[in-house]
């Protein structure tokens, strides 16, 4: 019973986001994304990872490497994950710059230069990790992080800062 239920709930959900999505995008443009964002996370080459983020309008700084496996909200809801430059993120992260319990065109993620984000992070909507800073492995990021900290766990925390020159 208890299945049946979550079962109407998500399916409802699904069906209230594509109700409220942009009518200016047609079927075919969402799908075509949606192949393209499929390549570019398992695609074994960072550079072309990149390049293919990029098209999907991901911003992405110079000198930044994306691991693979790694999903950027880029469909639905475009232009909303900024990248700075020298950033690492390892594989297996997430970025999800939409609520789906409220606007489905999202609110901006923005990760700031010489960031480093440990394998399998998870980074929610509306959040700015300041640059230098780390965020350690399996850390779901809920609120910003301040330039030079390092920050664990789920919800994200601040255990210390770096030194500059580290
Ligand atoms: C974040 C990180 C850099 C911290 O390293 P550190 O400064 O040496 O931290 P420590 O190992 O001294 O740990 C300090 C505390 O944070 C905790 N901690 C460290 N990393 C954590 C993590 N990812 N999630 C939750 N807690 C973590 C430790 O358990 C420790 O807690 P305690 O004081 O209660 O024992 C490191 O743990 C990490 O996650 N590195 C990322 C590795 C990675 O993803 N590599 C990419 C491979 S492609």
């Amino acid at each position: 019973m208890i299945m049946e239920s979550r079962r109407i709930h998500t399916t409802s959900t699904w069906q209230w986001q594509v109700d409220s999505l942009p009518r200016r995008r047609s079927e075919l443009g969402i799908l075509i994304d949606t192949v393209v964002r499929f390549i570019a996370r398992y695609v074994p080459n960072a550079k072309l990872r990149i390049a293919l983020y990029r098209a999907l309008s991901v911003r992405i700084g110079e000198g930044t490497w994306i691991g693979g496996s790694t999903w950027i909200d880029c469909v639905y809801c475009k232009g909303k994950v900024s990248i700075g430059r020298n950033v690492t993120i390892s594989g297996h992260s997430y970025f999800i710059a939409h609520d789906p319990f409220e606007a489905v065109e999202g609110k901006p993620i923005v990760v700031e230069d010489d960031v480093f984000i440990g394998v399998g992070t998870i980074i929610l909507y509306g959040v700015r990790i300041g640059h230098h800073a780390i965020i350690g492995a399996g850390s779901v990021v809920t609120h910003d992080v301040p330039p030079y900290a390092v920050a664990v766990g789920s919800p994200a925390k601040v255990i210390r800062y770096r030194q500059a020159d580290s």
